[in-house]
């Protein structure tokens, strides 16, 4: 598989992550459900981080406060020099579309659209003109084995073409972090040691710091930090 052409941009610098005291308590109805409960994390950019722990343990609700999908209940927050305690809802918007990548277990593509739309669609969102989408798009899905699937729906696609597709839409704005949430948990295991490779790739070659929550072990060997959680907390 090739590299796209282009070396992306590197992303360089302070912290990309760094949490004090992290916490998100859900309100449902009368009752406090604990997501995550007071996490400190220090995460140097270019890391590859893989979050461990249990179901329920808190790993997805992390991963939603870094990628500005949800609003922490107290505490301190910094993603790639962002400050995400007190920012405008614009100021939000433009950090999802522009500084992370998010990749789901469930792939979420849009399914109406063809693989190339769903990828072009973030940077087509924000703001950027389509020849310059369109030739990044290519060069994204030709990297990822997808050259000549770009006009198929997803339905059309197997999982693992499926998920990778989602990586192309993750990258398509030059995100310093990619945030990965199970990302093989719907993959038999070639296709997930594959995106578990891609995502190693990514994080190795191209400098970005990398998260993933994961079940699966495929992604031990590729991490440079480990972090276990229980219970909402890291654990000890
Ligand atoms: N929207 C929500 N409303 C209420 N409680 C929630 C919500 N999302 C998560 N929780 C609760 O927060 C805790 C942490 O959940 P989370 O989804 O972060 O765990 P996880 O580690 O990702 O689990 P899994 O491995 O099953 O994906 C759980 O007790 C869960 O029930
Ligand atoms: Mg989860």
């Amino acid at each position: 598989m090739n590299a796209p052409a282009s070396k992306p941009p590197s992303h360089a610098g302070p912290l990309s992550i760094l949490a004090r005291r992290l916490t998100r308590i859900y309100t449902v109805g009368s009752v406090q459900v604990t997501g995550i409960d007071g996490i400190d994390l220090a995460v140097a950019p270019g890391q590859l981080v893989v979050l461990k722990g249990d179901s329920g343990s808190g790993k997805s609700t992390l991963l939603s406060l870094l990628a500005g999908l949800d609003r922490l209940s107290a505490g301190r927050l910094t993603v790639a020099g962002h400050d995400l305690n007190d920012c405008e809802e614009a100021e939000l918007t433009d950090f999802r579309r522009n500084t992370v990548g998010m990749i789901f277990q469930a792939f979420n593509l849009l399914p109406t659209l063809t693989v190339l739309e769903n990828v072009c669609l973030p940077a087509l969102l924000a703001g950027r003109a389509y020849p310059a989408v369109r030739s990044k798009a290519g060069e994204l899905l030709d990297w990822l084995g997808l050259g000549d699937r770009l006009n198929h729906q997803p339905r059309q696609l197997s999982g693992g073409e499926m998920q990778r597709s989602a990586i192309a839409r993750a990258l398509i704005n030059d995100p310093a972090i990619v945030l990965a949430d199970e990302p093989t948990g719907n993959l038999d295991s070639r296709n997930a040691r594959k995106v578990m490779a891609l995502l190693a790739d990514l994080n190795r070659r191209f400098d970005r710091t990398v998260v993933i929550a994961t079940h699966s072990d495929l992604a031990d060997g590729y991490a440079t930090m480990v972090l276990r959680l229980q219970d909402g907390r890291v654990a000890p």
